[in-house]
């Protein structure tokens, strides 16, 4: 095509939008330090885009644009590489440290300082620059051939398309790793999720499976970073150190990690591993291990390689994190609030020095996520001190006949009912007055300050009362006597009288309190208060079911099923009985008098939209004058009011003959 002047402005804007995308690029993804919003960014880009696409012979290899992948490949082609690629010799003690810089002094004829490195767990990669403009990029491979993955690797937003030099090289090759930061694999295995994909393993295997893409779009939405460590072949001498060439590489738009440091001798390389070390949790990056490199490029000619490795290199290993093992039970383990934990009982294994046998493996959607089964080999993983997780399960050595996990529907400990409320990822056991596992945190709830207020028992006497078998349930704590709780440590008979004189004061209590000592879950102080005024007595909240606990104000669908499954339980219901019996005591509510009161006794049910007043305006009018409101219908209902679209509660009156009172009644009933 003829070059028009139109053509021409096209081409010098192109050629400066390129510039200008680069350099914003190095930036973002390699300085970690953009100077534009990601919108400004997107817009320079979308104006390259539109001007490539009427102007398609200005579209170049290097242009920002060919960023975001090409059509699928059928299968990747191989690369030879013009150096081969070697591997690292390894040294897994100081002592053998020792040992390797001993060789390299006496080869070397004289001290030598060393470039420490940390040492990247990703994959590495040889990208191979004629001209300054990426032509190419491969795999290792086998060390001489590699797998030409140059479309998925122009992705990379760390790897400059065009190196950022006036002089660059006729050829050179920059090696180096490719990683996927902790925080991006975070976000990458949050998206998966969501997006109903399985999360990756760890960083390395996602890394691994974007690099192997056949179709780069793939690639290119996925965040991978590219550290260079090196160069291979190389026309030009770049400087006369290894820490020379990693500044050359940072100049020419290469990241450099960095905590790349040279050293004087092995001392200070001895330093730098244990500074490393202890910052590993820090890093946003997996590293296995250290690398120390000899600086001087003329002492590693004279020491040389190996069959497979440099003499003047030695990588260092970091103790692994991640081991692999078989799931032999599955577990599901009561905590003290009655939440149950699935737990995994491994097969022991050692992890970064410290054996695991167990794995938590959260809640049930967590075991279904990673379905992790019975049987199972499975990768574990430990990081810093945190409790050792199941990371994947290697589901090519699932047994034969290997079933989902199920929660069971009985509490393990205590036989009661197993529960999943509607808004928690978690299960619970509802016997929260009764299961031994729970006791402790039922009890000390219990006697808390702001429940049934027993000053003096703190967590060490509620331990011991356990322990000894003194104390079950709370229930139990009303049959305690001084003589007895003088034989227990640090008890002198005045504190023990004083307790037991706590614990009878204890008896006088209201109904809010004990509702709230009961430790029923999602129901704190308010909403004890509430269920107690609503309803009036603790028969008519144990009485209520679902549907009528979901008519008062403020109580969900949550808190209504907590409550409903709490009273279902016969042990809870035996705990509450044995405490009343105890002496355990609140006002009953009061009535109005009956003269002042015409609807007193008389139970309503509201249904359906009234005109004239909302829900809550029908109710109060209900219960100022005696009245009480239910949220469903049965044989004591005295009315049912029903609005328009009443819906099955006027049905199901009509069917037991309650009367059913229209808006214009109901008015009439109320005297207004
Ligand atoms: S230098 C001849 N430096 O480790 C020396 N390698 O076991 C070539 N690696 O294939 C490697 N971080 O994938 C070097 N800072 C680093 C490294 C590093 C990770 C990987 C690389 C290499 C393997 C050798």
């Amino acid at each position: 095509m003829s070059e028009t002047p139109d053509n021409g402005e096209a081409a010098r804007r192109a050629a400066e939008l390129r510039e200008t995308i680069a350099y914003h690029n190095h930036r973002y993804y390699v300085l970690d330090a953009p100077e534009i919003s990601d919108a400004e960014y997107d817009a320079l880009l979308r104006e390259l885009q539109a001007l490539e696409h009427a102007h398609p012979d200005l579209v170049t290899p290097d242009s920002p644009t060919q960023r975001v992948g090409a059509p699928p490949l059928e299968a990747f082609e191989e690369a030879r590489h013009e150096l081969p690629m070697l591997s690292l010799g390894n040294v897994f003690s100081e002592a053998e440290l020792l040992e390797f810089d001993r060789r390299v002094r006496e080869r070397a004829g004289a001290a030598v300082a060393y470039v420490c490195e940390p040492k990247l767990d990703g994959l590495s990669v040889n990208l191979r620059y004629e001209d300054g403009v990426l032509v190419g990029a491969a795999t290792r491979g086998d060390g001489r051939v590699g797998e030409d993955i140059t479309v998925n690797v122009r992705t990379i937003r760390s790897v400059p398309l065009r190196l950022d030099s006036e002089e660059a090289p006729s050829l050179v090759e920059v090696r180096g790793e490719v990683v996927i930061r902790k925080s991006d694999f975070e976000r990458l295995n949050a998206r998966r999720e969501r997006e109903g994909e399985r999360p990756f393993a760890n960083p390395r295997n996602a890394a691994a499976g974007s690099l192997r893409q056949l179709d780069s779009r793939i690639t290119a939405r996925r965040p991978l970073t590219f550290f260079t460590f090196g160069v291979g072949a190389c026309t030009a001498t770049l400087a006369e150190t290894h820490s020379g060439v990693l500044e050359r590489l940072g100049d020419w738009g290469f990241r450099v990690n960095e905590h790349v440091q040279r050293v004087e001798d092995i001392d200070g390389c001895l330093a730098y591993y244990r500074w490393l070390l202890e910052r590993r949790d820090e890093l946003d990056y997996e590293i296995d291990g250290v690398v120390y490199k000899v600086d001087d490029l003329a002492v590693r000619e004279r020491l040389g390689f190996t069959a497979r490795a440099p003499r003047w290199a030695a990588a260092h290993k970091l103790p692994a994190r991640e081991a692999t093992t078989v799931v032999e039970d599955i577990l599901p383990s009561v905590g003290r609030t009655g939440v149950i934990t699935p737990v995994a009982d491994l097969e022991p294994v050692e992890v970064g020095g410290v054996t695991v046998s167990r794995a938590t493996l959260h809640n049930l959607d967590e075991v279904r996520r990673k379905d992790v089964r019975i049987g199972d080999t499975v990768m574990v993983r430990r990081a810093g001190d945190v409790i050792p997780e199941i990371t994947a399960v290697v589901t090519e050595r699932r047994p034969e006949g290997a079933e989902p996990w199920e929660m069971p529907g009985q509490c393990p400990v205590c036989g009661s009912e197993v529960i999943r409320l509607d808004d928690e990822a978690a299960h619970r056991c509802v016997g929260g007055l009764y299961c031994p596992a729970q006791r402790m945190g039922a009890l000390l709830h219990f006697v808390s300050r702001r429940a049934m207020d027993i000053d003096g028992l703190g967590e060490k006497l509620v331990t011991q009362l356990v322990e000894r078998e003194m104390v079950r349930t709370a229930a139990d704590l009303y049959h305690l006597d001084a003589r007895r709780l003088s034989g227990l440590e640090r008890m002198g008979e005045k504190s023990a009288a004083n307790l037991i004189a706590a614990i009878d004061a204890s008896r006088e209590t209201t109904l809010a309190r004990f509702l709230y000592a009961l430790g029923i879950s999602h129901v704190g102080e308010v909403t004890a208060q509430t269920l107690a005024e609503h309803f009036g007595s603790l028969e008519a909240i144990m009485a209520a079911d679902q549907e009528a606990l979901e008519a008062v104000p403020d109580v969900g669908p949550v808190v209504a099923q907590s409550v409903a499954h709490f009273f279902a339980q016969p042990h809870n219901r035996e705990v509450i009985e044995a405490l009343r019996e105890a002496g355990v005591h609140w006002p009953e509510p009061k009535t109005a008098p009956a003269d002042e009161a015409p609807l007193a006794g008389k139970t309503f049910v509201l249904t359906g939209t009234l005109e004239g007043y909302t829900r809550d305006e029908a109710r109060a009018r209900v219960e100022a004058l005696g009245g009480k409101v239910t949220g469903s219908v049965s044989g004591k209902t005295d009315y049912v009011v029903a609005g328009a679209d009443p819906g099955s509660k006027r049905d199901k009156a009509e069917a037991l003959g309650v009367t059913v009172l229209d808006e214009a009644a109901f008015r009439n009933l109320i005297g207004e």
